[in-house]
């Protein structure tokens, strides 16, 4: 068996999904135009099908233009359509363009200007239209442009005001038409502006709190965005799983807090990818593994497939090794030794109260001299990623 060999292939029940902007991202970038041509939506789904992909997701405006009249929308519509038919593939998740046109220079939801976020509003109507119609169950919601490179020129709570009202007329859209469709708020500190709202994780979760129907409303991490503001993804990721929030998640790589790479699954920070895989298999999460990327720009069409095949692969074996690593008898004596078992165990015994607590005898000292072992367990987990063990 060869090395490309030894690594499982993707199967449906993996769940393996791709923004359609992904592979048809042309390398447009801050610096150069487009350095491939455009991509048809439904020689997109195809191509993905075959490389095992069980759903694709999009913008609405990257199955038709932004000015496309109805008639082009339909038959823009119909085409992806007829190739989600051809090749069984589902549309899981649907997302809005609030962000590319001039018009969303100061965001959608939250522009300063009153007739913009009327028009966005609408915007993401029509579009939860089409993805009910494509049986599409999350919406995601990044707020790209909803932000401010200065200071005096956004009023952040009021813009929060504008925000949630923009949640609430969806969410209570939603439940009007009983769409089983729920919403997913993807948190980017900055790129394109220079600060965006709900920042982060724990941004969103506490945004998502105040709104009138909170229970429509989660989050959609993703690997590059916590890591571009120093934060742990997977740390993010137990948490959203917490407050029951996790409803999708952005799979890619990033090296670091610098501009969004937006690099293939996998690469960048392979420690905190093996960590993300091992809380997603093992946390509770059951929605799709989408995966976020861009084709570097020096990738011709095949390197494009090339990268798309590549995130799959990595997350299958990342799994495996995941796998390993909790069924390895050895991991299962370190973690007994880091204790972190008792963590399970509540802190008062049943029937206990503070005061039981409070004159319970402690040797501070004794306690203190009681190392953790934690060296010798991360140790096993490296030993498995590097491929030592298991
Ligand atoms: C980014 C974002 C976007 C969003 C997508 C959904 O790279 O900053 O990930 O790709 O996920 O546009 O609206
Ligand atoms: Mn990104
Ligand atoms: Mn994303």
């Amino acid at each position: 068996m060869t090395a490309s060999s030894a690594a499982p292939q993707p199967a449906l029940e993996d769940k393996f999904s791709f923004g359609l902007w992904t592979v048809g991202w042309q390398g447009v970038d801050v610096f150069g135009g487009a350095i491939r041509p455009p991509m048809d939506p439904a020689y997109a789904v195809r191509r993905l099908a075959e490389l095992g992909a069980y759903g694709i997701s999009f913008h609405d405006n990257d199955v038709f233009a932004f000015d496309a009249d109805p008639e082009l929308r339909e038959t823009a519509v119909a085409s992806l359509r007829g190739a989600l038919d051809e090749t069984g593939l589902g549309v899981p998740m649907v997302t809005t363009n609030l962000f590319s046109h001039p018009v969303f220079r100061d965001g959608g939801f939250t522009n300063n200007d009153r007739d913009v976020r009327r028009f966005a509003i609408r915007k993401a109507a029509d579009n939860l239209d089409l993805a009910a119609s494509l049986g599409a169950r999350t919406f995601v919601a990044w707020g790209g442009r909803e932000g401010a490179e200065s200071g005096a020129a956004k009023d952040v709570r009021t813009a929060l005001d504008r925000y949630a009202e923009a949640f609430n007329l969806l969410g209570q859209y939603v439940l009007d038409q009983g769409y089983d469709i729920r919403f997913a708020i993807e948190p980017k500190p900055n790129e394109p502006r220079g600060d965006i709202l709900l920042p982060t994780v724990g941004h969103a979760i506490a945004f998502i709190h105040e709104l009138e129907h909170p229970e429509l409303v989660g989050v959609n991490p993703e690997v590059g965005h916590e890591e571009m503001a120093g934060l742990n993804f997977a740390h993010g990721l137990a948490q959203a799983l917490w407050h029951g929030k996790l409803f999708h998640v952005d799979l890619n790589g990033q090296t670091g807090p610098r501009f969004d790479q937006d690099l293939r699954f996998g690469a960048g920070n392979v420690r905190g990818a093996f960590w993300t895989v091992d809380i997603l298999e093992s946390g509770g999460y059951d929605g799709p593994r989408h995966f976020d990327f861009k084709p570097p720009r020096t990738e011709d069409e095949d390197g494009v497939w090339a990268s798309a095949a590549a995130c799959m692969r990595n997350y299958l074996i990342l799994r495996d090794k995941s796998r390993a690593f909790r069924a390895d008898p050895a991991v299962q004596e370190a973690l007994q030794h880091a204790r972190v078992h008792e963590l399970a165990t509540p802190t008062l015994a049943d029937g206990e109260s503070l005061a039981d607590l409070r004159n319970e005898p402690f040797d501070p000292d004794a306690a203190a001299a009681r190392g953790m072992a934690f060296e010798a367990l991360d140790q096993l987990a490296l030993e498995h990623l590097y491929g030592v063990r298991g």
